[in-house]
């Protein structure tokens, strides 16, 4: 099993979430400038909101969502900190929205609401559990227009770190059906040195402020 919803409340409740680093990350700022980002936007396992804030500022059409209800929260309150009280976040569950008749039509999968979904570190939370990730690729599936973009953002196997590492491979035989992976790349994800994970970090490169940019995958995945 994936981590309960009071896994994911601690460690924004106790402020150690590694992947809370204050700004959003380098590698979704530049898929919005090269114009990778269009029409209705989700950002699923949102965290502390920083794409969907982000994007809103830039006058998308955004919502970000995530199980936590602290994670909402966290969210929320950053929003208005940065001055964008507009940004929309909401409490789901990532593995069940295609039941939303509001994201994919009633019966699901008749009317899927999404141009583009921009998963930044969720994917991976699934990595080792095969009928949860196939849950969420199916979920992701009922809710995304057909011809529209998943774009995952994902920590990799390939360097030592912390957090679920994936491989590449991973990431293509889970969108084998109904998706295609138009690209799949090496790439870098920003995190931050907490308690929770100064003992994985020995060997990393970490800024004075903490931060550390670790091996990830970024891939472009088309909906068919
Ligand atoms: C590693 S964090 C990434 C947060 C953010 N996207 C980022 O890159 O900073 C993963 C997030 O997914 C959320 N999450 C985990 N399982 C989820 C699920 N089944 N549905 C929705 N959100 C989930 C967690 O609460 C957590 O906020």
């Amino acid at each position: 099993m994936t981590r309960p919803a009071d896994f994911w409340n601690s460690v924004y409740d106790d402020d150690t979430a590694p992947w809370v680093i204050g700004e959003p990350q380098p590698a979704i700022v530049e898929l919005e400038r090269e114009g990778w980002i269009t029409g209705r936007v989700l950002d699923p396992g949102c965290g502390a909101g920083e794409h969907t804030i982000l994007l809103t500022r830039l006058g998308y059409d955004v919502r970000g969502i995530d199980m936590s209800p602290s994670a909402v929260e966290y969210a929320r309150a950053n929003a208005a900190a940065q001055g964008v009280p507009a940004a929309v976040f909401e409490v789901a569950d990532a593995l069940t929205l295609g039941d939303r008749a509001d994201f994919a039509g009633d019966p699901p999968g008749s009317a899927p609401a999404f141009d583009t979904i921009v998963d930044s570190a969720l994917f991976h939370v699934f990595g080792t559990e095969d009928a949860e990730r196939a849950a969420y690729v199916r979920s992701l599936h009922a809710i995304c227009k057909p011809g529209g973009v998943l774009h995952v953002l994902a920590l990799s196997d390939t360097e030592p770190g912390f957090g679920p590492r994936i491989s590449d491979t991973l990431i293509r035989e889970s969108f084998r059906d109904g998706w295609t992976v138009e690209d799949l790349r090496p790439a870098r994800y920003r995190g931050r040195i907490t308690d929770t994970v100064a003992q994985n970090a020995e060997g990393l490169e970490v800024s004075e402020s903490g931060k550390v940019d670790l091996a990830a995958w970024l891939a472009r995945i088309r909906r068919e």
